[in-house]
């Protein structure tokens, strides 16, 4: 169910570095109709000279019983600069929830959820819906990847949810020094989940893809992109599917979430550029 919104901003802060919480009073139906991986178009009314277009962001998080949704993210150009500047009581417009989220129609006992950078935005939402459907009877691990320690977002949250948090900085600061799929391989190789569920940068996305594949665990991965429609109207987020070279996927349409087999991540990894640092910033 596709709802449009004009929505009233409840608080707007920044939580770490250049990363930005804001929270939208979006209404029970849109909270009610949004499930873990979607996504919403926001655009901030009254732009000025550069107006903001509609740009895609994962919900972060819902109160369902209050109406509210969040959005985290980092304020990297205009667009978000815009949206930084925006107080409680000042609107946004919306239009979702849109795509294809998380497929939790098992009961997963034993997940893994794999962030870098920014990807930690969808995985909050997740983890906690699941956490709120299976109680106890979910183990669940987070492994949380940034550049530097400022990148590492939310790990309180995974905490919070009774999940072991295994972090990795690029530069030493905290937890392991490299990239996250380090804890991550090491950590299943004696202790294997039934899912992993990665959101983060395409190399990091094909990296955990792989490590999961020889291990013979499902994947699915939440994959962002560039999107000018959000509803599959302008094929402006067209991914290469595996298997055959001509044949795409949209991510705002068939995703933004796929398993892992159906894209060839490696692909997309090189055309983000091969030397794309694992847990640099998700775009938002
Ligand atoms: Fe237009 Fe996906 S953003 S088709």
């Amino acid at each position: 169910m596709m709802i449009q919104k004009t929505a009233a901003i409840t608080e707007n802060r920044p939580v770490s570095g250049a990363c930005w919480k804001m929270t939208l009073a979006v209404g029970t139906d849109m909270a009610a109709a949004a499930r873990p991986g979607q996504f919403v178009m926001v655009r901030v009314p009254d732009g000025g000279l550069k107006p903001f277009l509609s740009r895609p962001f994962s919900i972060h998080r819902i109160n369902k019983e209050r109406g509210l949704l969040e959005l985290l993210y980092r304020v990297v150009g205009h667009g978000t600069r815009q949206m930084a500047s925006r107080c409680a009581g000042q609107t946004m417009e919306l239009v979702g929830p849109l795509g294809n989220g998380f497929r939790i129609e098992q009961p997963f006992k034993n997940i893994a959820f794999v962030a870098g950078g920014m990807g930690v935005a969808p995985l909050v939402f997740l983890a906690e819906t699941l956490v709120a459907e299976h109680g106890g009877a979910l183990r669940a691990r987070a492994f949380i990847g940034g550049a530097c320690g400022e990148d590492l977002l939310c790990c309180d949250v995974f905490a919070g949810l009774n999940m072991d948090v295994a972090v990795a900085t690029e530069d030493g600061c905290a937890g392991c020094r490299g990239f996250v799929t380090q804890p991550f391989e090491n950590a299943i190789k004696t202790d294997s989940p039934e899912m992993v569920m990665a959101c983060g940068p395409p190399a990091m996305l094909a990296a955990v893809a792989k490590i999961s594949a020889a291990a013979d665990i499902p994947c699915q991965v939440s994959i962002e992109s560039l999107m000018a429609c959000g509803i599959g109207a302008c094929l402006g987020c067209a991914v290469k599917s595996s298997g055959n070279a001509n044949y795409y996927k949209h991510v705002c349409k068939d995703g933004p979430v796929f398993a892992a087999s159906e894209i060839d991540l490696d692909g997309l990894a090189a055309s983000h550029g091969a030397g794309q640092r694992a847990f640099s910033v998700r775009k938002s």
